[in-house]
């Protein structure tokens, strides 16, 4: 049976959000970037981007963050679309609209997630089918957790976060993340950790074995112990509120507690679902936390989950899906 090609009127891509659960932050590198070591885990948070063939460019943003994203050219998701349609040698505008759910500035990469839907799903809406390779370069070139946002699962990450190596570990965890109404600039606390260091002699940043071995063993006690992020000394001494909020999570059955990246979100490891809602409760009835999100992971990376016709659905995999990657009855409480 002969098929007819449907030009494609909307394409949805959803993705990830990202936790840290290693972050050891090297020297200070020419670029302005800093030598990282990292394990990235995405976690079943996730925005959806839907892009459409437009007179003009435009992006309109829905969800309860929507006031605190810039609607307009500044936009990384936008950026991103741009970025893609220069590099294809394309000249259809799109709109873009992003169904958000991942914390905005909050260290779960929120903005990177939009940028990596917004290329794959303008990748599927254009037919410029790039490589994998080719959408990690225009990713790297947006972010440097742009490239993670496509690949998703469990990821080691080198360079300034963007070089990626899969990890194969065990398990599936369950994080509560306290979010937070206070601010934080990814530059400033990166400052503030170059301000704090004992040494101007940084080491080149190396990954531990404790947390390899944690992720092997699928054992989440381990992981808790294992958890560790650079930046969490700097982001405390920019927002002393926060170690507030680690005690309460740890005194309250957290298996481990952390700053997510760069901050101010702390996530915690806890061991099942029925733990995850009771830290939720404790954390939003103590007043430390004035939201609690609540997901497992890891997930998988970008997806086009909607798309009239078109040859590949996703990052790595076969198109046409529904749902969310995670088990259901996680969500934000
Ligand atoms: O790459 P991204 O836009 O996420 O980085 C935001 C900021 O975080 C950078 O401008 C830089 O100040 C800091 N950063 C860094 N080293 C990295 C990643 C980010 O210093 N490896």
């Amino acid at each position: 049976m002969s098929s007819v090609a449907v030009p494609l009127q909307c394409v949805t891509a959803r993705v990830p959000a990202k936790v840290n659960l290693e972050l050891m932050v090297g020297p200070l590198r020419p670029d302005g970037f800093h030598h990282l070591a990292t394990v990235f885990q995405a976690v079943g948070l996730h925005d959806d981007v839907s892009v459409e063939p437009a007179e003009e460019w435009g992006i309109t943003i829905n969800g309860p963050y929507a006031h605190l994203v810039p609607a307009d050219g500044s936009n990384l998701a936008m950026r991103a679309a741009r970025l893609l349609a220069g590099e294809a040698g394309i000249d259809v505008p799109v709109h873009i609209t992003i169904d958000k759910d991942i914390p905005v500035a909050a260290g779960m990469a929120g903005g990177s997630a939009d940028a990596a839907g917004a290329l794959l799903a303008c990748d599927g809406l254009w037919g410029v089918w790039s490589s994998k390779t080719a959408l990690e370069e225009l990713a790297a070139q947006l972010g440097s957790d742009v490239p993670f946002a496509l690949l998703g699962g469990t990821a080691m990450g080198s360079g300034r976060g963007d070089q990626l190596a899969p990890v194969l570990g065990r398990g599936r965890y369950t994080w509560v993340f306290a979010l937070s109404d206070v601010g934080l600039s990814t530059p400033e606390v990166y400052a503030e950790c170059d301000r704090l260091r004992p040494s101007r002699r940084v080491p080149e940043p190396t990954p531990s074995a404790a947390m390899m071995t944690a992720l092997r063993s699928g054992d989440a006690v381990s992981l808790g112990r294992a958890l560790s992020n650079d930046l969490q000394p700097a982001a405390l001494s920019l927002q002393p509120r926060l170690e507030e909020v680690l005690r309460t999570g740890m005194d309250n059955g957290a298996l481990g507690g952390i700053v997510s990246g760069s901050g101010p979100t702390v996530a915690f490891l806890v061991d099942d679902t029925e733990r995850s809602l009771d830290l939720a409760v404790a954390l939003t009835a103590s007043g430390v936390a004035p939201a609690v999100k609540r997901a497992v992971g890891p997930v998988r990376g970008a997806r086009i989950i909607t798309a009239a016709s078109g040859p590949r659905g996703s990052f790595g995999s076969t198109g046409h899906e529904t749902g969310h990657a995670g088990p259901a009855g996680l969500r934000s409480s």
